[in-house]
């Protein structure tokens, strides 16, 4: 009898588990997780097993971290689209006097209706290959990273604090407000690739979900969104990931030699779509912050009720549940920071951005580093706080600099050291 149930189960069985969705993952109730005051260890399961290989890591501990993240916080990412169309919008015009060329693309990756990305692609003239290139979301547009007048406005909702805009849309006003922030053509002169695209092509940057992508990926029937689906940052981490898949089959760029960097909330976003996609090769989450790169049990700067309270969409609706128990998050920010492993991970900082919590961000990266010295990398090659201006530039890599929450020249600077080295650049490499 029991042979005949099992062989006519098995096929039942088979049939009933390819419907339950990653996000049925069976973790319990916020209220019933275990309490830990310290940052969890990454290198132990749920169930309490320790993780002893690298295999076990990319097979055990990797897969439970990355539905762990979800289930209690940024919300599930929709799988990889079957279908993705590419259509040049505007080609290779030259910029910087004949230094560069100019592409913009535009990312279909959803159903028809679906809003598209709009990727600007900024390539080194003078190559004689695939470049490296930096890649990262914009928060006031393209026309804001570059100067010229064939770059695209958006049509999304923008922050009104974005240089030209008028009642919360782009205008022709200013361009090239933000180019500082981007410092492109410096980095064109080093010989790197910058791609870029406006945040709102995603998702405005507003706490309702009415606009921007999420409408178009609910379930049949689904009119809102439930407490374990994405929020605004896993939603620009997936537009990241779409990027990637477009720099993928684009011939002038070295897919092996993607860095995506992001500021601030984008910093967030850098990081998680660097952890979850290894298509990515090196990742620059800048000034990220609570929620990205600082630790989620700590007592400075933003706290995870103060960010679930005034950016209430930015993740899933459990993580609010953490807000007065953080310490039952199953997991902290060097989880995330681990998921990178092996590959180079860089976290920088501005002495006065103590909102970011700039040391605990590098306590993160040591709770980081015993993945990668497990998988056989090293991990923060030291022990001490840096002095600002002093870059650490070890596979996990940390730099803080005097001043204020922003983007800077002196940042990209960093940027491109950090790169060049663990992309086995040299600075001869530049291009004057
Ligand atoms: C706010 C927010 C931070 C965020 C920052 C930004 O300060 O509290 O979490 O990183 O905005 O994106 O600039």
């Amino acid at each position: 009898m029991t042979r005949y149930l099992s062989l006519f189960f098995i096929p039942a069985l088979v049939v009933l588990s390819s419907l339950v969705r990653a996000d049925d993952a069976p973790f319990p109730p916020v209220s019933e997780l275990p309490v830990h005051t310290e940052l969890p260890d990454p290198l132990r399961m749920m169930n309490g097993e320790e993780i002893t290989t690298a295999d076990e890591w990319f097979e055990k501990r990797r897969p439970e971290l990355k539905d762990l993240f979800q289930h209690y916080m940024y919300g599930y990412l929709p799988a990889s689209p079957e279908k993705i169309r590419f259509v040049v919008e505007r080609e290779n015009k030259l910029i910087f006097d004949g230094k560069a060329e100019l592409r913009q693309v535009a990312i279909h990756y959803g159903p028809d209706d679906c809003p598209p990305i709009h990727l600007m692609i900024v390539v080194p003239t003078k190559r004689s290959g695939p470049v490296p290139v930096f890649l990262g979301v914009n928060f006031c547009g393209n026309h804001s990273a570059l100067d010229d007048t064939s770059v695209l406005l958006p049509t999304a909702w923008l922050y009104p604090h974005c240089p030209g805009c008028e009642n919360n849309k782009a205008t022709d006003a200013v361009r090239g407000g933000e180019k500082e922030k981007w410092d492109i053509e410096q980095s064109i002169r080093e010989g790197y690739a910058v791609a870029t695209f406006y945040s709102g092509d995603v998702d405005p940057d507003k706490a309702d979900f009415t606009d921007g992508v999420h409408p178009y990926f609910l379930k049949p029937g689904q009119t809102e969104l439930d407490k374990h689906d994405w929020g605004t940052i896993a939603a620009w981490a997936y537009g990241l990931h779409r990027a990637v898949d477009y720099l993928h089959q684009e011939k002038d760029i070295d897919i092996d030699r993607i860095a995506v960097m992001g500021h601030s909330r984008l910093g967030k976003t850098a990081l998680l779509a660097g952890a979850f996609d290894e298509r990515i090769d090196l990742v620059i989450p800048h000034q990220a912050g609570c929620g990205g790169t600082a630790p989620s049990r700590h007592d400075i700067g933003e706290s995870v009720q103060r960010i679930n309270t005034v950016f209430p969409h930015w993740f899933n609706d459990t993580f609010p549940e953490f807000n007065e128990l953080v310490e039952r998050l199953p997991f902290d920010q060097h989880c995330l920071a681990a998921m990178v492993a092996p590959r180079p991970l860089l976290f920088t900082n501005a002495v006065e951005d103590s909102w970011a919590d700039p040391e605990g961000q590098f306590s993160v990266l040591k709770a980081a580093t015993p993945v990668y010295e497990l998988l056989g990398v090293e991990g923060l090659a030291a022990d001490e706080y840096p002095s600002p201006g002093q870059l650490i530039d070890s596979r996990v890599g940390y730099f803080i600099r005097e001043g204020t929450h922003s983007t800077t020249p002196e940042d990209w600077k960093i940027f491109r050291a950090f790169a060049d080295k663990h992309f086995g650049r040299t600075h001869n490499n530049s291009r004057p």
